[in-house]
């Protein structure tokens, strides 16, 4: 903490009486103090507002508002409680002294009063502003240490989520738009949701905020599934089907041994929820662990509807994209049986913003890598695969 000049001290003297004023100054001008004065209780919170002292010198008799009622304000404000205030008064009786404590000064001088006493508590009540300073701006250092971290933490998973879900879209057959209409589609159910009487214990603004970062990782597992079945361009087989299922535990495998290895954090959490349980459904015939009604976890029920809407309305190398009244009606027939039948009514309720989003994000024709690659090898007229 350094030593502050006197000259960078202000001193604020409330007194409705000018030769009062002039007798502090005059102790204290000659120590180099900048001694500001207020002849009156609004003037002198007027100057506090602007300009806050570091110690303020009040009278309690004044017309209008009186000393009590300045230092009683002056208190009860967050922004000027922590000023010390050195009451000065030629009241001496006990019921002052009381009501002043009350209103939170922070020492007493009575007139006329010794000037040696006068600098000396004026030194100790600036010495404590000083160390109470030091005290906030300390905290308020650390403060802003924490808020820094956390944003690095917070951009450090975004990059990660980002980075995740961008390595399984480039093996992946789908355009790298599938997250972003996936994720805007489970965030609008999340919203709705989160108001409604069912869901409200369940869904919170940081549940909506990780869905929208964990919903990318639902495919994750796709990485381990080979090549001449994750981007075969026709229909699977059976047994091909069956391999392909294991994406699901694949990714959740993998997101669950990551947040082992790095403590619970709850947006990995909700990534595994999502990878593991995408494909089940609420009657129990969805795979992998054929879980059924809400033992499947709710961010799994939001983003398995989110998933199947964007399939449908997607082209496929198998099948032409469906539009909105198809998807929608095949969505009202999985109600009860592939979907949680108050997930599909909250997509009824959203299905006008289902096909903004379908517009706002497209298919650019945007291809994965994989994809980039496959194609520039069909156009040449020699076969290489
Ligand atoms: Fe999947």
């Amino acid at each position: 903490m350094r030593d502050r000049a006197p000259s960078e001290i202000c001193i604020l003297v409330v007194d409705d009486l000018p030769e009062n004023i002039q007798v502090v100054k005059a102790l204290l001008e000659p120590h180099g103090y900048d001694i500001r004065t207020a002849q009156n209780g609004i003037e002198a919170l007027e100057f506090v507002a602007l300009t806050p002292p570091d110690l303020i010198l009040l009278d309690l008799v004044m017309p209008g508002m009186d000393g009590f009622e300045v230092c009683r304000r002056l208190k009860q404000d967050p922004e000027t409680w922590h000023i010390p205030v050195v009451i000065i008064t030629g009241l001496t009786d006990r019921e002052a002294n009381v009501r002043a404590v009350e209103a939170g000064a922070d020492d007493f001088l009575i007139k006329p009063f010794d000037r040696v006493l006068l600098r000396a508590r004026i030194a100790t009540s600036l010495k404590t502003k000083m160390l109470q300073d030091a005290v906030f701006a300390y905290q308020q250092e650390l403060e802003d240490r924490v808020r820094e971290r956390t944003r690095q933490l917070e951009v450090t998973q975004q990059v990660t989520v980002f980075g995740l879900s961008k390595l399984a879209e480039s093996r992946d057959n789908e355009t790298g738009d599938h997250i972003d209409r996936m994720r805007s589609y489970a965030y609008e159910i999340a919203q709705h949701l989160r108001v409604q009487p069912d869901f409200q214990a369940d869904i919170d603004g940081a549940f909506v905020r990780q869905m929208y970062q964990a919903c990318p990782l639902h495919d994750i597992g796709k990485v381990g599934i080979p090549d001449r079945i994750l981007l075969k361009p026709a229909k699977l087989t059976p047994l091909e089907f069956d391999i392909m299922k294991t994406h699901a535990t694949i990714g959740g495998d993998t997101l669950r041994a990551a947040e082992q290895a790095g403590g619970s954090v709850s947006f990995l959490a909700m990534g595994r929820d999502v990878a593991y349980y995408h494909h089940e459904k609420w009657d129990g015939s969805g795979y992998p662990f054929g879980l059924s009604g809400e033992d499947i976890p709710l961010a799994a029920r939001i983003v398995a509807l989110a998933d199947v809407y964007d399939a449908l309305t997607s082209a496929r190398p198998y099948k032409k994209p469906f539009d909105h009244e198809t998807s929608r009606g095949i969505i009202l027939e999985g109600s009860g049986s592939h979907f949680d039948p108050r997930i599909v009514e909250a997509f009824l309720v959203c299905e006008e913003r289902f096909k903004e989003i379908r517009k706002e994000f497209k298919d650019s024709g945007r291809l994965s890598p994989t994809q980039e690659l496959i194609s520039q090898l069909e156009a040449v007229e020699e076969p290489l695969l």
